[in-house]
């Protein structure tokens, strides 16, 4: 669906439907005067009588089959003081979905309909464009029954009612646009079956994004992972016949040659069996999602690509599979790190942090970092800890912290503050080597942060994100249908659109 714009005022504007947001404080017909204009029939509609205005109470109107504005989709809001984003945003969403059910080609939203709400004007401009494309995703693509199902709208346009479309309005509006094509490219990432996204697979994707966009892009595999010394990546990859690759991109618009690098790294485990110490069988087919933090970095990059935003930004991925084979990392095993810090493996399914404490050394020698943030479906400690919806922040910048909180909070990629404590660090001493990868069941989320911690330079400014839990969507919404969420692209393109 295209996202366009009209102008010149109510009585030029024209489409399929208009749709029209209310909290229930407010009366539809007296809230929106420029839509009264545009479609006055509405405001005299018998149907209105009924309408209170309460979340996800909807009310289609019909006027005049050839008016210019022949029907009116009012969604109700709730409460003003519980209308957050979130509740927008499903409700745009919703409106959308039911444009799409209804078989309509065009949608319109005049703006001002979006001064009113809480939050109001130009923020809700973005907001909506997003959420009107993202509730069109649907990443069913293996599926040979067709659902009867209607095409997609062709477009929606945002109306105003000035002579001509307001500069802001576009840049925020297609800001939105953006955001969705990139949590989009995410979650068909995240919703790729195993089979279909390799280490090898999953680093051509990156590839072709640094291709679209112009980005420097280097993959390393086997040998050169090898050859550079990275033996966590390597041994974490050497159960399966799919091999490990390192995956390499730097943005870098001009002007921006001199400036550190906001670094991001990433797990990109495209299967986590658990290896030797293999897991149970039930829902072992969700650890196809297991590369959802390098599904986050990619999604990202297309929209800081596509926005254009004036950073460097380094991404370095670490891209495996693990599985259980003749060749596999075992229990007992001791490998080297990039760092020189060896390692006792007393669990293969405890993979996360061994490839990343790689990527994180790799990024640091590399970078030099401005920024050094990670991305990781890497505890089940950290969703049972916080759920599904947040997912665990261990920071020890007070500032950065509170930066990343606000940030999520806004565009609903919530992250929760969680203890570097470091006391845990006597958990993680093995007999044998420098360092054991695991430590007791209790604070599994912290002592997997205390891992990473002992690879981070201390001068470095580091945030460690665990958005296990995070990456998939059970209960499937009106934004998000089961499966892939597409969660930490708005926080991470957030980030890189500010500074702290
Ligand atoms: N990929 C998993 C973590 C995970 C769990 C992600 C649930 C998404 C949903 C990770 O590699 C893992 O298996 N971690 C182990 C660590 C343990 C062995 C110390 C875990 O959480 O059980
Ligand atoms: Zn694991
Ligand atoms: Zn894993």
């Amino acid at each position: 669906m295209d996202i366009r714009f009209q102008a010149g005022g109510p009585a030029a504007w024209k489409a399929d439907i208009a749709l029209l947001f209310v909290c229930r404080e407010d009366a539809p017909a007296d809230c929106q005067p420029e839509l009264a204009e545009a479609a006055p029939w509405f405001t005299i509609s018998p149907g209105l009588r009924d309408f209170r205005g309460e979340k996800e109470e909807k009310l289609l109107l019909y006027g005049l089959p050839d008016l210019p504005l022949p029907r009116l989709l009012i969604t109700g809001l709730g409460p003003r003081e519980a209308c957050t984003l979130d509740v927008f945003r499903l409700a745009v969403a919703g409106a959308v979905r039911r444009c799409k059910d209804l078989g309509l080609a065009s949608i319109l939203l005049p703006a001002s309909a979006l001064a009113h709400l809480p939050g109001g004007g130009l923020r809700l401009l973005e907001e909506a464009a997003f959420a009107a494309c993202t509730g069109l995703y649907n990443g069913k693509k293996w599926q040979n029954r067709k659902d009867e199902e209607k095409p997609d709208p062709e477009w929606l346009a945002f109306a105003f009612t000035e002579a001509f479309v307001p500069d802001e309005a576009r840049v925020m509006a297609r800001r939105g646009e953006h955001s969705a094509r990139a949590v989009a490219l995410a979650r068909d990432l995240v919703n790729t079956p195993p089979n279909l996204l390799s280490p090898a697979a999953l680093a051509d994707q990156g590839e072709a994004l640094a291709k679209r966009h112009n980005m420097r892009c280097e993959i390393f595999d086997k040998a050169q992972i090898e050859a550079q010394g990275l033996g966590g990546l390597l041994a974490v990859g050497a159960g399966s016949a799919n091999e490990p690759r390192l995956v390499v991109l730097e943005y870098c618009p001009a002007g921006c040659e001199g400036q550190k690098p906001l670094t991001l790294v990433a797990k990109g485990l495209c299967f986590d069996s658990g290896g030797l110490s293999l897991k149970p069988a039930q829902n072992m087919h969700h650890m196809k999602g297991d590369m959802g933090g390098a599904a986050a970095i990619l999604g990202a990059l297309e929209a800081i690509a596509l926005e254009a935003i004036p950073r460097r930004i380094a991404a370095v991925l670490a891209c495996a599979e693990n599985m259980p084979d003749g060749n596999a990392l075992r229990p007992g095993d001791v490998v080297t790190t990039l760092a020189g810090l060896s390692v006792e493996i007393l669990n293969t399914d405890a993979e996360g942090r061994i490839v990343l404490c790689d990527a994180l050394c790799y990024a640091q020698r590399r970078f030099a970092p401005e920024l050094l943030v990670d991305i990781a479906t890497l505890t089940g400690a950290c969703a049972v800890a916080l759920g599904s919806q947040i997912a665990g922040l261990f920071c020890t910048d007070a500032a950065l912290t509170e930066h990343l909180r606000v940030l999520g909070a806004a565009v609903s990629d919530h992250v929760w503050p969680m203890p570097l404590w470091e006391p845990y660090k006597d958990l993680l001493k093995s007999e044998v080597a420098d360092l054991a990868n695991i430590g007791p069941r209790e604070g599994g989320a912290i002592n997997a942060a205390i891992f990473l911690k002992q690879f981070v330079e201390n001068d470095v400014r580091w945030a460690h994100i665990d958005m296990a839990g995070t990456d998939r969507t059970e209960k499937g919404s009106a934004l998000a249908p089961v499966g892939g969420s597409g969660y930490g692209v708005r926080l991470l393109v957030e980030l890189a659109r500010s500074t702290v």
